[in-house]
């Protein structure tokens, strides 16, 4: 008597997910773009995820342009990409400008004479609860998250669509631009606005009769670029320095910048859609996609946590608070990115 032998039911659903990962896997490896001689833009590009992301793109061989406000930083960056021997062009301008930004794309395709990639990497972010920022930090926070990366890509898109797919817009979202995170709220406006912005651009030039850059939009949770010392704090400052920079500098909460800058890289290479960073941007993304309103209320449990409204507006950068937050040990982490990644800290954090 034949016996017919009995398959697992387990065999069938595996081998078709490994051969869905295989494909993906292939598929994503042959639209990798050959970074060689491509000119590659990253606004913010003077300090923090910005100036890694400068350097992976010129360890790939791209030249790269970089552009900030502080032009002590900018220097510093632009010395360093040399040393590596990347070719950089460095201009210190405000991105919330638009004649400035307009200026700094028309003088990179004029230096390198085109463009491939765009990086919309600069922001800023102002931790304070609602009442104690005032309609300027807003408008602050919108010019430089939000409208600097407009001008960029609206006036560098001619440059990039002449190099059809193998052009590139990577937008460096947030996060915060998924779920409000509290005290945040001009950040966590601007970049909700961004995400529109990122998407709307995958929409339109992404797919259709004819496609154009592709966009990849990047929501990275908190990450240890040591950027907590150029952050501004309002309200009661010294507070919001202590469990906004305890949050930047958790191990298992937050992602290492170089790390994060590395799975840039690689998505913007493939042409993604998207790329989340870090286990608390999964996880958000998560909760808000399946219990929207519930993650509102949470980020209101949150709230009541954090420091009270003081009433008032102005705000501190972080390098200028009270040195003995600055040296704690629970920080360690902050600080020892701070000082690789250009984030210029203070005396107490070196
Ligand atoms: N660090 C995090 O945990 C985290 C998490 C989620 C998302 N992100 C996003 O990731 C990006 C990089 O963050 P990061 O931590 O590396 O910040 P960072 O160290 O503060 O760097 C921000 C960069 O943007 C530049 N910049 C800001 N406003 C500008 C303007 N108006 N014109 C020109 N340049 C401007 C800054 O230079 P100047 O100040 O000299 O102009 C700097 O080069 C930001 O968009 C941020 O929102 C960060």
């Amino acid at each position: 008597m034949a016996f017919r032998k009995r398959r697992s039911p387990v065999l069938f659903p595996a081998a078709a997910l490994g051969a869905a990962a295989f494909a993906r896997t292939a598929f994503r490896a042959l639209r990798r773009l050959d970074l060689r001689g491509r000119v590659v833009v990253v606004t913010g590009g003077s300090r923090g995820l910005g100036l890694l992301l400068a350097e992976e793109f010129g360890r790939y061989g791209a030249r790269v342009a970089i552009a900030g406000r502080d032009a002590v930083a900018l220097d510093r960056a632009e010395q360093r990409l040399r040393a590596l021997g990347i070719e950089v062009h460095a201009v210190a301008c405000d991105l919330g400008d638009r004649a400035a930004a307009e200026a700094f794309i028309d003088g990179v395709a004029s230096v390198f004479g085109r463009i491939d990639v765009l990086v919309n990497n600069a922001g800023v972010i102002q931790v304070a609860p609602m009442q104690d920022l005032g309609v300027e930090e807003l408008e602050d926070a919108m010019r430089s998250n939000f409208w600097s990366a407009v001008y960029t890509t609206l006036r560098a898109l001619p440059h990039l669509q002449r190099q059809g797919r193998a052009a590139r817009i990577v937008n460096v979202v947030s996060i915060g631009g998924r779920v409000a995170v509290p005290h945040l709220l001009g950040y966590n406006a601007s970049k909700f606005a961004m995400m529109g912005f990122s998407e709307s651009l995958r929409a339109e030039l992404c797919h259709g009769s004819a496609p154009g850059p592709r966009v990849t939009t990047v929501i990275p949770g908190p990450m240890r670029t040591g950027s907590i010392y150029n952050a501004e704090f309002g309200g009661s400052p010294q507070r919001e320095f202590g469990w906004f920079s305890l949050a930047s500098s958790i191990p298992i909460a937050t992602i290492d910048a170089r790390r994060a800058a590395r799975q840039v890289v690689a998505a913007a290479r493939e042409g993604r859609a998207e790329v989340k960073l870090g286990l608390s941007s999964h996880l958000l993304s998560w909760a808000h996609g399946i219990a929207p309103q519930t993650t509102v209320r949470l980020m209101g449990l949150l709230n009541a946590l954090l420091p009270s409204p003081r009433g008032g507006a102005g705000t501190t950068r972080g390098r200028d608070l009270h040195a003995p937050a600055q040296a704690s040990v629970l920080l360690r982490l902050s600080n020892e990115a701070a000082r690789r990644n250009n984030e210029a800290p203070p005396e107490a954090a070196r």
